[in-house]
């Protein structure tokens, strides 16, 4: 059996279901989820793919912030 894990940062490792639970849990900022999970605190190269997907799991979202970059759907 395949199981697929959708990874959004590989440095930590973070996954799209890790960063689905924490927003269910009501963590909706970039520098919360960062400190959560590892997210975005090693290259950098996910953060425009971290800040799309926060952007997409909590549209009131109305805009954290990690290293001076703002989430917003307009952006994506
Ligand atoms: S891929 Fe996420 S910090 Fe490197």
């Amino acid at each position: 059996m395949l199981i697929t894990r959708n990874i959004v940062c590989r440095c930590s490792g973070t996954t799209e279901e890790q960063i689905s639970k924490l927003v269910d849990h009501g963590i909706d900022d970039l520098e919360s989820l960062s400190r959560a999970t590892g997210g975005c605190s090693g290259c950098g190269a996910c953060d425009a793919d971290i800040m799309a997907l926060l952007a997409r799991l909590s549209p009131c979202n109305a805009g954290g912030n990690l290293r001076g970059k703002t989430v917003s759907s307009a952006s994506f």
